[in-house]
């Protein structure tokens, strides 16, 4: 009944991406030096309306090159979500940068942000704003309660690309923004990143410490530690013909989750299914999250498990920062209790969305699902 397993994602590649990475053999351009690499700063820059794009090697590394062109220093907070990946509160810890965590939403799964107040103290310095699955955080919020604070903002456009906030596009807001491009991304590069500013010295500090800080004088000499955050020409070559698509992938990932949405109301006893906009946004649907209602009385592993025995692929949910082991043994968090956060990372998941997944795939996944909630109930 169900031939081929579907997966949770599968990239679209079916562009210029192979006559691109051609011309990258052929030219013997595949170093970070290539022509792709500056085209695809800028026409990710021009995408998002921002005036410096800075390639790297993925959004983990444009997240720890944000935090440390900003100078943030060890014993300085910094407010993020909980409900993220561990890329935002690394780059923070191993400063020793302390990260203040809040709760998400229940509906949209972006950061609460109606007390943010309550939990700035005179050492709070900066402000994570993580667009989540498609649906971008309030950032008229965080930037109003950042001017009133002095903070500065590092936008988590990771998963947001083509997505906009009150007709501004995600990656454009706050003092820097940062995007990914793994292959699960509206725009892939394999592996890669960027950063974005509008600051012209921001923007050479983010480039000279992506290049190891190497001297303007004499290259080897240094008078600051950078890193080798290199994103390759190969790399920027998939990611230009990828980005030349981009609104064909954002109307078709809507395609997707109109599809979903429509075919799973009928089950919204048992799931809860993403919301279609905000009073700011809509949804982007850059992926498919639900989350299982007590109704089911299982939690999302086990649901994994019986979609992957009918041959479809699906992910767990983030598991929230302030339970994370590696933070929690080190003694951090004590007595933070985030409810939503918590809830959901037991109970969410997100099923298959990728830009190459076909109508009859959906097909399949819908009824997968429908079996397994019958199955349950
Ligand atoms: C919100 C968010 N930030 C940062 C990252 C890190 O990006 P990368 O996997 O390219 O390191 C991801 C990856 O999915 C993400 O979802």
């Amino acid at each position: 009944m169900y031939s081929d397993f579907i997966p949770v994602n599968e990239p679209l590649l079916d562009g210029n991406e192979r006559a691109y990475l051609n011309e990258c053999v052929s030219s013997g351009w595949i170093s970070s030096e290539g022509p792709f690499v500056q085209r695809l700063e800028t026409g990710m820059a021009h995408y998002v309306g921002r005036k410096h794009g800075i390639a790297v090697s993925s959004g983990s590394t444009a997240l720890d090159l944000a935090v440390e062109a900003l100078g943030l220093q060890a014993g300085d907070e910094v407010i993020i979500p909980t409900f993220t990946i561990i890329s935002c509160a690394a780059p923070l810890v191993r400063r020793g940068i302390i990260p203040i965590c809040v709760d998400c939403d229940p509906h949209t799964y972006t950061m609460e942000t109606h007390d943010l107040d309550s939990f700035i103290t005179p050492r709070t310095k900066a402000i994570m704003a993580v667009h989540i699955y498609g649906m971008p955080v309030n950032m008229d919020k965080i930037a109003k309660m950042a001017e009133r604070h002095n903070l500065r903002v590092i936008e988590d456009a990771a998963q947001a690309h083509g997505l906009s906030y009150k007709s501004q596009p995600c990656g454009s807001f706050g003092d820097i923004s940062i995007f990914s491009f793994y292959p699960n991304k509206h725009v892939t590069t394999g592996e890669g990143g960027m950063v974005l500013v509008d600051n012209p010295e921001l923007a050479e500090r983010c480039r000279s410490l992506r290049n190891l800080c190497f001297g303007e004088k004499q290259r080897f000499v240094h008078h600051e530690l950078g890193f080798n955050y290199r994103m390759s020409n190969v790399q920027a070559a998939l990611g230009v013909a990828q980005l030349e698509r981009l609104d064909q992938f954002i109307a078709r990932k809507h395609e997707i989750g109109a599809y979903y949405s429509w075919n799973l109301a009928k089950h919204e006893e048992h799931i809860q299914l993403p919301i279609a906009h905000t009073e700011y946004a809509k949804n982007g649907y850059w992926v498919f999250p639900i989350v299982l209602k007590d109704a089911l009385g299982v939690n999302a592993s086990q649901f994994m498990k019986r979609l992957k025995e009918k041959g479809i692929g699906s992910r767990p949910f983030f598991f929230p920062m302030h339970q994370q082991p590696v933070f929690v043994s080190a003694g951090m968090f004590k007595d933070v209790s985030l409810p939503h956060a918590e809830h959901i990372a037991e109970r969410g998941l997100y099923i298959p969305s990728g830009l190459a997944l076909t109508i009859e795939q959906q097909e399949s996944v819908v009824r997968a699902l429908e079996e397994t909630i019958a199955e349950l109930f």
